[in-house]
């Protein structure tokens, strides 16, 4: 089957970049302080992205701008807009700007797409998705993908959710289950909505759940996203169900915790403490003294300089700039490409001048 985006990626529309800012198109309440918000370009670009990536939005809150990062909930299969479903928590200033101002019509920048927590587009494996709360959105952007690929569709989805009103998207994933039976839908509640009829699973995910819904689990490559305590305990419980770790893949806009044997090797210059070093912000005419150890994203702040950040740990790729001259020793999380480090761009957050570095900033 030929994919949508293959087709449209064969057409004259250029791809998106982060350069040019994104149309808000429509607003759809999903569930309690939740949304869907989908965006087209101001061109007639098209969108390229990998399922379960996610986006860095600048918003423009009272009192500064915040950069919030949101997994895509969309689809590349559907190359014409994206989309992110974003729940407000309790205290939460840049979603619930989202929820209370943002309008089909305003314009807004991004950054990304970005992040290593996607589906391999090619593979054909038997999959299990577990999420809880707002963590659906990568098994969704990645079961709405399979379902578009049309062959070798496998997934079963397991979501956690405090009541069946809470749910994000369920209609969406029923049209898709009902439609492709090997898309197998669990849904497990904490507490029923009141006066309301729920005849699913009730409590909360555990071994026996596992075993009972998704019995093939060995079988399965698992991505899983929720809170980090919820992750935590899925990760266990599969560890002493004696899944292969290998095939466990878990979302996390945390830094990644890495052991010494997983740490890069690098044969080039390590910083020095007690080196001088110098970063030109050749956009703002500004020059900084600094050591080979801070960070350009720190150097730059100290300057006075704004460089937009999310993580600060290069994952999300927010902080992204392009160096004119000199060299940086940069150690990332996968939140830049290739393509992007050849063509001279750095994330700041986690990018250390050797010498005299000179940026487009
Ligand atoms: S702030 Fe996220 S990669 Fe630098």
């Amino acid at each position: 089957m030929v994919m949508q985006s293959d087709l449209m990626a064969s057409s004259d529309a250029g791809i998106w970049t982060d350069a040019e800012p994104l149309v808000c198109c429509s607003v759809v309440p999903e569930a309690p302080n939740t949304a869907t918000f989908s965006f087209v370009p101001s061109s007639e670009a098209q969108f390229r992205y990998e399922p379960g990536q996610f986006l860095t939005l600048e918003l423009p809150v009272p009192g500064g701008t915040v950069w919030k990062t949101y997994t895509i909930s969309s689809s590349p299969s559907r190359p014409m807009t994206i989309s992110v479903t974003v729940k407000a928590q309790p205290g939460s200033i840049g979603t619930r700007w989202m929820l209370d101002h943002l309008k089909p019509g305003m314009q807004i920048k991004a950054t990304g797409p970005a992040g290593i927590f996607a589906l391999p587009r090619k593979e054909n494996k038997k999959y299990l998705f577990i999420s809880a709360g707002s963590g659906i959105t990568p098994s969704l952007a990645m079961t709405t993908y399979l379902f578009d690929r049309g062959t070798n569709i496998d997934v079963t989805f397991v979501h956690c959710a405090q009541r069946p009103q809470d749910i994000i998207s369920r209609q969406r994933l029923e049209q898709m289950a009902s439609r492709v039976p090997s898309i197998r839908l669990f849904f497990i509640v904490e507490e029923d909505d009141p006066y309301r009829v729920w005849t699913g699973l009730r409590g909360r995910l555990n071994q026996l759940t596992i075993g009972l819904i998704a019995g093939d689990y060995l079988e399965r490559d698992v991505y899983c996203c929720g809170p980090e305590p919820f992750m935590d305990a899925v990760r266990e419980m599969l560890i002493a169900l004696g899944c292969d770790m290998e095939r466990y893949h878990q979302e996390s806009f945390g830094a990644p915790v890495k052991k010494d044997d997983q740490l890069p090797e690098h044969d080039d210059i390590v910083p020095d403490k007690d080196v001088v070093a110098s970063i030109a912000f050749a956009g703002s005419d500004v020059i900084a003294e600094c050591n080979e150890t801070d960070t350009v994203l720190a150097v730059a702040r100290n300057a006075g300089i704004v460089i937009p950040s999310g993580c600060t740990f290069g994952v999300c790729g927010t902080c992204k700039v392009r160096k004119i001259a000199g060299d940086v020793h940069m150690v990332h999380n996968g939140g830049i490409s290739e393509d992007d480090i050849e063509d001279g761009y750095i994330l700041a957050c986690c990018s250390k001048p050797i010498g005299a570095v000179e940026l487009d900033v």
